[in-house]
């Protein structure tokens, strides 16, 4: 018998880190000693706090049963009111709110909700790749990538998108390249949205990773026509729990709920009890709970380190006001960068893997230790 994909799987890349992570496997197999700052998963440990939830509540037999695949009220509650006091932002715990299974899947699923086979979806180029691959291909529809440019602070311009699209992703704190937004930004791109029937997802994965006193956002500040997802990976360093959020216009919610049902059966319920202490470390608006600013703190000197490093080479580095990636101008191919990199054992990411429109950038997850981070610099010193 032969086990053919079907023609969808079959026009999906291969997924980015899986591509890479053969790659390490490879050089690792010839011992050679590896600094991977490639994926995007965080090397802390998640808040104590929330594991010790988690140990008590996966004990209890209530929670063990199946949740729901739009989660447990207590945590829509729980995340209803995070929202007002982290945004100033009001929510309908039952109507506006839904938990996800981190929030890849939801970016994923909202697609397989409103879009229509053939119908056009706005994908920024660079930008997390499940927007042009799996929310796209899936689909049958049609991505339309459009270059975010370092002149523009690598913000997406509206007028540089295309009318009539269906859907649109926008994503800051930005992955890959650390870029911001505020909320007039947010604005002007939820109104162009309004204006030409395009449903506006906003990807908010990094809203806690932020330094120097800059808080990120949420859409929702600038009104409800649209849908915005968050996610405990980061802020929590949670990436393998997989509990994410979308809040937003309860139209759309409703279609990623009714989408999910035929789906999965929620996250865990001891998970959902746990992230929810998670979201009460925050007590006051403006301000990270201090466990999280810790966190924060680390990265910030792993980013300082790094990106002092990188420019002594000779590379182009802007210091990002956000998330823990650090986004390079090499001078060269970013395939061809990243290849002399791991000839060193150092991993970065090309920029060329978020997107066609950013050959000659690489991106950085400060995912390591400031002494491996030194190490990697001194390696690189050999390349340069
Ligand atoms: C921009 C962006 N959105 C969403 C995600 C998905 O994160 P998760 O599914 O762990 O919530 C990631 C993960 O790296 C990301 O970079």
């Amino acid at each position: 018998m032969n086990y053919e994909f079907s023609e969808r799987l079959q026009k999906l890349p291969p997924y980015l880190f899986v591509r890479i992570e053969q790659m390490i496997a490879e050089k690792r197999k010839q011992g050679v000693d590896i600094i991977d700052f490639g994926i995007g998963d965080p090397d802390l440990p998640t808040p104590q706090p929330i594991v010790d939830t988690l140990c008590q509540e996966a004990g209890r037999p209530g929670n063990q049963n199946y949740s729901s695949s739009q989660g447990e009220k207590s945590l829509r509650d729980a995340i209803a009111k995070w929202y007002g006091v982290r945004f100033g932002v009001e929510v309908d715990p039952d109507t506006e709110v839904c938990v996800t299974l981190g929030s890849k899947e939801a970016i994923f699923n909202i697609s397989q909700a409103f879009v229509n086979c053939g119908e056009t979806i706005v994908a920024p180029s660079p930008g997390y790749p499940v927007y042009s691959g799996a929310s796209t291909l899936f689909n049958e529809a049609k991505c339309v990538q459009v270059p975010l440019q370092e002149k523009k602070g690598w913000l997406l311009d509206v007028d540089d998108c295309p009318k009539g699209a269906k859907m649109l992703y926008a994503n800051y704190p930005n992955n890959p390249t650390g870029a911001t937004c505020d909320v007039a930004y947010l604005k002007k791109v939820q109104d162009w949205c309004r204006d030409n029937n395009t449903i506006f997802c906003y990807d908010n994965a990094y809203s806690e990773m932020c330094f120097d006193g800059y808080m990120a956002p949420s859409a929702l500040q600038a009104g409800k026509d649209c849908i915005e997802f968050g996610s405990f990976s980061k802020t929590f360093n949670m990436t393998g729990w997989r509990l994410g959020y979308a809040v937003g216009n309860k139209d759309l919610i409703a279609g990623l709920k009714k989408c999910k049902g035929q789906i999965d059966s929620g996250a865990p319920i001891f998970v959902q009890k746990a992230g929810i202490t998670g979201l009460e470390l925050y007590k006051e608006s403006g301000k990270l709970p201090e466990i999280i600013q810790r966190n924060m703190e680390v990265y910030s000197e792993r980013r300082s380190v790094l990106v002092e490093g990188l420019r002594k080479l000779g590379l182009e580095v802007v210091m990002p006001k956000a998330t823990f990636y650090v986004w390079a101008k090499t001078g060269m191919g970013s395939a061809e960068f990243a290849e002399k990199m791991l000839d060193v054992g150092v991993v970065c990411t090309p920029g060329t893997g978020f997107g066609p429109t950013v050959d000659g950038f690489v991106r950085f997850a400060v995912t390591k230790p400031v002494d491996r981070i030194r190490e990697a610099l001194t390696r690189m010193e050999k390349l340069f």
